[in-house]
């Protein structure tokens, strides 16, 4: 592990904790899929790091597609407004999806996905997050596969950010609140 930059109060998952579960997720993702066509589809940006992890520990054929949302922009706060920025490159239409997020605070940008791609008649459509955050949500998450369960914090690292900052930490910390206190 790197060694955390001052504006991390805590370390709440270490890269060997974070790596030895997406290895057990993997194993059940590949059990569920084996004899599946399965296209995972990544939520930018967030979910980048956890995606490229995952997919290298999949036994069993994926394809992978891009969808860029943002509700955000860069503040700690949702603005409950999730925009679609990016679609993806190919068709949803027959495909079992398998979204892959980074974490699901609110539920306001999963609820968003969910209505988005069922309503593009795929075979099949589950949701894959590392990170759940039970006691901020406001919009009930059917959730298939979940890495952690964490405490209602800020929490930056392994693809999150606060501002595009600490997206490259490889384990997930808690960000000091005097950080987005005083730039707020
Ligand atoms: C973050 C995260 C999830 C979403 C979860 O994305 O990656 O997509 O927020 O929050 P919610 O459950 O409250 O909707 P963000 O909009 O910050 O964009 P990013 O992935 O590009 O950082």
């Amino acid at each position: 592990m790197r060694k955390s930059p001052k504006d991390i109060v805590r370390v709440l998952l270490t890269p060997e904790q974070i790596q030895r579960r997406v290895k057990e997720l993997a194993a059940e993702i590949s059990a569920d899929y084996r004899r599946k066509e399965l296209t995972l589809v990544s939520i930018l940006k967030g979910s980048v790091v956890f995606l490229s992890d995952l997919m290298r520990q999949l036994d069993c054929h994926c394809a992978i597609d891009f969808i860029a949302v943002s509700s955000y922009r860069g503040q700690v706060n949702t603005s409950g407004v999730v925009r679609l920025i990016m679609d993806l490159r190919e068709t949803p239409v027959g495909k079992n999806l398998l979204i892959v997020e980074d974490i699901i605070d609110t539920g306001y940008t999963m609820d968003y996905l969910l209505r988005n791609l069922s309503t593009r008649q795929p075979k099949s459509l589950k949701v894959c997050t590392l990170l759940d955050k039970p006691a901020a949500r406001r919009i009930f998450i059917p959730i298939d596969y979940c890495g952690f369960s964490i405490p209602n914090e800020f929490v930056v690292g392994y693809g999150m950010d606060y501002r595009e900052k600490y997206r490259n930490l490889d384990y997930v910390g808690v960000l000091n609140p005097r950080i987005y206190e005083v730039k707020r």
